[in-house]
């Protein structure tokens, strides 16, 4: 600490913060900035929410949530106690001593980071910097980004970081819809610009979250969350292809996972599915595998598994192909039911959601899709990018048996999966959402058939029902045309007609 107190406007900050006494700003009241807002609040922050989306705004105010992980009772007692407010208004950050920045960090078409988001907050953080000011950027980011792009445009004003203001990164971690861990019990990774900026950010983050680690650098801080979401994109990947493998091997991938987690250490279990979805791990190593490029190295396991995670959903659309053909049905046509549009399960996020991919890619190929999700209510033409908005279907006994096949591409909670199976003539399931049970009529991903034989048979009995239909159609109909002459020299296998008019083939020489 003693590099605070050797500062009198790090003291001081200090001093507000222990004493509850600091006036705080969270930039972007998204999927982490609004928890964020909450959590700073309730450990004793007044804090203003800024956003440039006047309904976020508007709803805060109104005390009614937006994020499904924070529940609007809890938003309304601290907009109601004066603990919270939210304004688009920037000039209030004038009165704010510490503010954290959560605007979206998205790809360009071409992959790389686009950081404008996050360069237009922090143009406007720079209009408003005042001498003992907290900066921390939250947004994930390239390793570099706070020492290499918000410090310069910070200091720009005058004021230098570690002496006038202080800036540090630390990367959020929140997993929306986990019952389990939220903003207030996942430990914080924080990383200052100097010693300084560390402890004040530290100080800050004490007050409402249970655990601070502290690494040496915004530029480690920032490189801890691109680890964490590359080790989560290139495992998925990597049993995304052994799924792929098991399928070609004839071995029920989730029954070989589970039964490798059961090893107590060296083993973490990741599952297969139709692809990678959300704001972050689809995204994030892009961030750094740009980065490495920038500096003439070449991120391999992060292009692979890119390259493994984004060939799912045609994965998915050749095993729908392959339910639909044991109806001896073609895709062009069918009737597809999508369940599940968001990314994961019980949650309304449809941001980079691979079933996205799959009904586009189904349209495309002259599908008649539809969806159902009980928290996606409707999905815009240009989400799902196809030639009309559509609205969730409600899951019943009816609407199951207007398909030909409904696939499984989040396995929510809400789901009867008991009404799917009892009413779909053909289930494809790519989250194994079925688990134990075993119809003919469910193809999984990475796993064989469960009643192949029974299949069969359903195929046998289609087969002998079609032969007798055309034994009853005249016989000129069943006629087929000529073969043309081939010369009997240049011929290993002759034609040689029988009596019905029919063709068999005999092996003359
Ligand atoms: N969603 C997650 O699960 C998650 C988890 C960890 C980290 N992150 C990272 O956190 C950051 C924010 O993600 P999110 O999911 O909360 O995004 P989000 O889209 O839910 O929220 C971002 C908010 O920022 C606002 N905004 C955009 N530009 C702004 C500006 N210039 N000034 C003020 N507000 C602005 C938007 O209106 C929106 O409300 C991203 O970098 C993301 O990668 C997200």
């Amino acid at each position: 600490m003693n590099a605070v107190t050797n500062n009198p406007l790090a003291a001081t900050l200090l001093d507000r913060i222990e004493r509850s006494a600091v006036r705080s700003g969270v930039i972007g009241l998204g999927y982490v900035g609004l928890p964020l807002a909450v959590e700073l609040a309730r450990g004793g922050c007044a804090v203003t929410g800024l956003d440039i989306d006047a309904k976020k705004v508007d709803a805060v105010m109104r005390g009614t949530s937006y994020i499904p992980d924070v529940p609007d009772g809890d938003l309304a007692a601290l907009v109601a106690g004066g603990r919270l407010r939210a304004t688009t208004d920037f000039s209030a950050l004038r009165d704010l001593v510490t503010v954290n920045i959560c605007v979206p960090t998205p790809l360009r078409k071409t992959r790389d980071p686009d950081v404008s988001y996050m360069v237009s907050a922090v143009e406007q953080v720079a209009a408003h910097l005042h001498p003992g000011m907290l900066v921390i950027l939250e947004s994930t980011t390239y390793p570099g980004t706070t020492e290499e792009l918000v410090q310069p445009m910070l200091e720009a004003t005058g004021l230098e970081a570690g002496r006038d203001f202080f800036l540090a990164f630390s990367p959020e971690r929140v997993d929306p819809g986990n019952p389990r861990f939220h903003t207030a019990n996942v430990p914080k990774v924080v990383g200052g610009t100097t010693e300084t900026c560390t402890a004040l950010a530290t100080a800050l983050y004490r007050r409402s979250i249970k655990h601070v680690v502290t690494v040496g650098s915004p530029k480690a801080a920032e490189m801890v969350k691109l680890l964490e979401n590359t080790f989560r994109a290139v495992n998925i990947g990597l049993v995304n292809e052994i799924a792929m493998m098991c399928d070609t091997l004839g071995i029920d991938v989730w029954e070989v996972v589970d039964a490798a987690a059961t090893k107590p250490f060296g083993f973490m279990p990741f599952y297969p599915g139709p692809g990678l979805g959300g704001h972050c791990i689809p995204i994030d190593p892009f961030y750094l595998s740009w980065k490495a490029k920038q500096n003439g190295f070449d991120a391999r396991f992060i292009e692979l598994a890119g390259q493994v995670n984004g060939h799912m959903p045609h994965y998915v659309v050749a095993k729908i192909s392959d339910a639909l053909n044991t109806r001896r049905k073609a895709i062009n046509g069918a009737r597809i039911l999508a369940l599940g549009v968001a990314y994961k399960r019980d949650v309304d996020d449809v941001r980079e959601s691979p079933a996205l991919d799959v009904m586009k890619t189904l349209q495309e190929k002259g599908a008649d899709v539809a969806y159902s999700d009980p928290h996606v209510p409707v999905l815009a033409a240009h989400l799902w990018g196809g030639p009309h908005p559509l609205e969730s279907l409600p899951l019943d006994a009816e609407v199951l048996e207007e398909f030909d096949c409904a696939v499984i591409l989040t396995d929510h909670r809400a789901f009867d999966y008991e009404l799917i199976v009892a009413h779909s003539d053909r289930i494809v399931d790519t989250r194994n959402a079925l688990g134990a049970r075993s119809t003919p009529a469910i193809v999984r991903l990475g796993a064989p058939l469960r009643a192949h034989g029974r299949l069969q048979e359903d195929d046998r009995e289609a087969n002998r029902s079609r032969r007798s239909e055309a034994q009853k159609a005249p016989r000129r109909l069943r006629r087929r045309a000529p073969r043309p002459e081939i010369p009997i020299n240049s011929r290993r296998w002759v034609s040689v007609s029988v009596s019905d008019g029919r063709h068999r083939q005999d092996h003359s020489r």
